[in-house]
């Protein structure tokens, strides 16, 4: 599996930025991440390069930055098929020691595959025994090398220093892994509607590229003290994700939180000064809950911006609405961080920083 990368594709293309490029190209980043490799006919998933791959008893993910958010994905779609899984930052892997029982994968998952901190979690686990995965866009990188599988996203080189469209295919790569190690006799009757959701999801988040509001936003909540990013199960690593890429662009202050977790603390800090982005879709108990989380913040007066399908009829409760479209519950959090890209990418164009390059960051950190 070795992509191309031609030098046309490597430059702006017209963009202001290549972080906005490469937001912009994540309906083919998604379409060639799933490229043959699920089958709508038989309802089924493969990875060539897994072939050798046997179904473990448990999995570690251990990963740095935006990776570690698809990490905490990943750990709740394991356990929807059984498998126990836990995500670790690759920084504290190692010093935290946590015990590796017998038939433990460890997946590394890297957009670089060469970030220090990863490659020298993945290699203390390997030295204790145990079979190893790089989950990876970098073919021939330290971590597809040195492990002993990689599955590889397709995404096309990605410069920007904020991850974007790296971080919709970790989350896609994401669910062709768990699907691949699904084990046998565990329930399939889901599985027809999330591959309806993978093959729609690059015309649903053009879609959501395609609607301007994310830009209209800015002005409005332009010059707020702080900003707070909330969601609850799968939108709990959206609502991670959405903070660090505003924080790392605009340099404004970001928190992503929890929502339940909002009453234990960060609910001091809420005023009518800090927007919070809740994400919050379909209509279930989780929605509910996420729902009373935005009256609290309402209460207190502060500008809530909900990004959501629709379902929950939040509209009611909320000063702003970022739609996405209706879609699998796994597909769901791809649309809704799709927003939050947008809204952090416009808020830094306009505050005119530097976006491709923000202070102090580095797109692959090769020292730990
Ligand atoms: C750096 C980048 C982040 C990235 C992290 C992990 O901090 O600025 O955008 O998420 O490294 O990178 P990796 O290549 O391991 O996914």
């Amino acid at each position: 599996d070795t992509v191309e990368w031609s030098a046309e594709q490597t430059g702006k293309s017209g963009y202001d930025h290549f972080m906005l490029k490469e937001i912009n190209e994540q309906p083919t980043a998604l379409r060639q991440c799933l490229s043959g490799r699920v089958d709508e006919v038989s309802g089924g998933v493969t990875v060539d390069e897994l072939d050798d791959l046997d179904t473990p008893s448990a999995v570690q993910f251990v990963a740095c930055g935006t990776s570690y958010h698809a990490a905490l994905y990943a750990t709740t779609l394991l356990h929807e098929v059984g498998i126990p899984a836990n995500a670790y930052l690759a920084s504290e892997y190692a010093t935290t020691h946590p015990p590796l029982p017998n038939d433990t994968l460890v997946v590394g998952i890297t957009q670089s595959g060469e970030t220090a901190d990863t490659l020298s979690a993945l290699r203390n686990a390997e030295s204790r025994g145990a079979e190893t995965l790089a989950l990876t866009n970098v073919v021939g990188s330290s971590a597809a090398r040195e492990c002993d599988h990689a599955l590889y996203l397709r995404a096309g080189p990605e410069i920007g220093v904020a991850a974007t469209k790296t971080f919709s295919s970790q989350l896609v790569g994401v669910n062709l892994l768990v699907e691949r190690l699904r084990p046998s006799g565990s329930p399939t009757g889901e599985l027809r509607s999330l591959i309806a959701g993978l093959r729609d999801l690059p015309g649903h988040v053009q879609q959501v590229l395609d609607d301007s509001t994310a830009l209209e936003l800015v002005d409005e909540l332009f010059g707020a003290e702080a900003f707070f990013f909330i969601g609850r199960g799968l939108h709990y690593p959206v609502a991670l994700e959405g903070a660090l890429k505003f924080k790392e662009i605009t340099y404004e202050h970001a928190e992503g939180f929890a929502a339940g977790e909002l009453k234990h603390g960060p609910l001091a800090l809420v005023t009518e000064n800090t927007p919070v982005f809740a994400i919050v879709t379909g209509d279930d108990e989780e929605a509910r809950k996420t729902l009373g989380n935005i009256k609290e913040v309402e209460a207190r007066d502060a500008p809530v911006v909900a990004v959501t399908d629709g379902k929950a009829e939040v509209e009611r409760y909320a000063d702003y609405v970022l739609e996405i479209p209706e879609t699998h519950e796994r597909t769901s959090p791809v649309l809704a961080n799709v927003q939050l890209q947008l809204v952090a990418y416009h808020m830094a164009a306009r505050l005119g920083r530097s976006i491709d390059k923000p202070r102090n960051l580095a797109k692959s950190v090769t020292v730990e």
